[in-house]
């Protein structure tokens, strides 16, 4: 066993991995931009204080699965564990209110969650992050839960649905959770340890339990839907509206919950088939008082971040293939000292001319060089011997018609240019 290894949880994305990652965040990145988004980068760690107050002290991912650590003048720093939070404080911090309404972000790049590793649940993971602030429009929730689905299904997924809910906002909330608690309290000698305490500290996520014997009470259960206020109802409804004008399949999951306490309003997942326990490829919902709990203008926001392991899992699991990158278009072998030197000024020459270019390296006969450049999938060796060097040439072999030409010198960035068709 090696000495060193990676921390648990964490991932190597290694070179034959990386077509797998172009693909998606390529992808990602061109929706996201064709649809108007713009392109933040918020700091991978921020004041521990923004998660807390954000996310919720009640939550899992405060009280168990932030990486904090107090720096060297004693601030207390944590590893974002979601973009939202820090996406927001940059809008208020950078009075974003001012620019023409809403303003529509998305981010890339990578998460820290102290969590139980399993495929597809890491400590550090990649989310691809959208978000909307500034408005109250229904129509945003729909975006931003289009935007998801039309990447999934470009990337090829099969299997795709919609989990949505309204979790109702600080009008209609406390009265359904009183509802939701008088219901548990009938059945409290039934329900698990976690489920009592959630039911004194949050307790819309017992509805969230995976624990057996609390199934039957979950199912049973009054469901948020029931009673959501005027406005809440409304802009729901109005949700759904769009989502049957489009023809997209939902399931409306009243246990739906999702594991932060700032959503008002919708909240949505999307599950792919193939990845077992963890279906949910991304989530989001609606987050209206976020802005104002960290101390900004009142502002509305919806927004989603997809899991990129979780889509990459799916991928490989439903058989989606993604191109391999070429080999190089030219690949340099050389026999003698002054060949090798013919060598090296040669590869500069032609990847200077913007063409991709595998130099060998040692010296070695030309044999062992023909069987790395066929292993390398170069499109043409470029051979320099003694013989060649003498006459300014260059035998150039098509390494996969085992044709092979001379190619005078000066004239090889133009000869492989038209073969590249630069
Ligand atoms: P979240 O549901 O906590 O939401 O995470 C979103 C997605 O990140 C999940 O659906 C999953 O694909 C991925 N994910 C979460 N935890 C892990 C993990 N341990 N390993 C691998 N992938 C994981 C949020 O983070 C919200 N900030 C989303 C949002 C944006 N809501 C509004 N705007």
């Amino acid at each position: 066993m090696p000495r060193f290894q990676r921390p648990t949880g964490t991932q190597d994305i290694l070179p034959e991995e990386q077509p797998y990652w172009n693909r998606v965040r390529t992808f990602a990145i061109q929706l996201a931009e064709r649809a108007g988004f713009e392109r933040i980068d918020v700091p991978i760690f921020e004041a521990t204080e923004l998660f807390a107050r954000g996310i919720g002290t009640a939550t899992d991912v405060v009280e168990k699965e932030m990486y904090t650590f107090e720096d060297k003048g004693g601030d207390s720093l944590t590893l974002r564990p979601e973009f939202t939070a820090g996406v927001v404080r940059a809008y208020i911090e950078h009075g974003m209110h001012v620019r023409p309404q809403p303003v529509k972000l998305y981010s890339i790049g990578p998460i820290f969650r102290y969590d139980r590793p399993q495929a597809g649940r890491y400590r550090q993971f990649h989310q691809f992050n959208l978000e909307i602030l500034g408005t109250q429009d229904p129509a945003a929730d729909l975006e931003i839960m289009l935007l998801v689905w039309d990447l999934y299904e470009g990337l090829g997924f099969r299997g795709l649905s919609f989990q949505l809910n309204s979790t109702g906002c600080p009008r209609c909330r406390p009265g359904y959770v009183e509802v939701l608690k008088a219901y548990y309290q009938q059945h409290i000698a039934e329900i698990c340890d976690d489920c009592r305490r959630r039911l004194q500290t949050n307790p819309l996520r017992v509805l969230d339990c995976k624990a057996e014997q609390c199934q039957p009470i979950i199912a049973a259960a009054p469901a948020i839907g029931d009673h959501l206020c005027e406005e809440c109802a409304d802009h729901f409804a109005t949700l759904r509206e769009y989502l049957d004008l489009l023809g997209k399949p939902y399931t409306l999951n009243h246990r739906l919950v999702r594991g932060l306490d700032y959503y008002t309003k919708t909240v949505f997942e999307v599950w792919a088939a193939g990845i077992g326990a963890q279906a949910a490829v991304c989530g989001g919902g609606r987050y209206d008082g976020l802005a104002e709990i960290l101390g900004g203008p009142p502002t509305p926001g919806v927004g989603v971040a997809a899991g990129i392991e979780r889509i990459i899992l799916v991928m490989k699991a439903q058989g989606v293939e993604v191109p391999t990158p070429p080999g190089p278009l030219a690949f340099i072998a050389h026999l003698g000292p002054e060949a090798r030197r013919e060598g090296v000024r040669l590869a500069d020459e032609l990847r200077r001319a913007g063409l991709s270019v595998w130099l060998a390296f040692g010296e070695r006969g030309l044999k062992s060089q023909m069987r790395e450049a066929n292993k390398r999938r170069a499109r043409y060796a470029v051979i320099l011997g003694e013989d060649e060097l003498a006459r300014g040439v260059a035998a150039v072999r098509d390494m996969g018609a085992g044709e092979q030409v001379e190619v005078p010198l000066e004239g090889l960035v133009t000869w492989l240019r038209e073969r590249a068709s630069l």
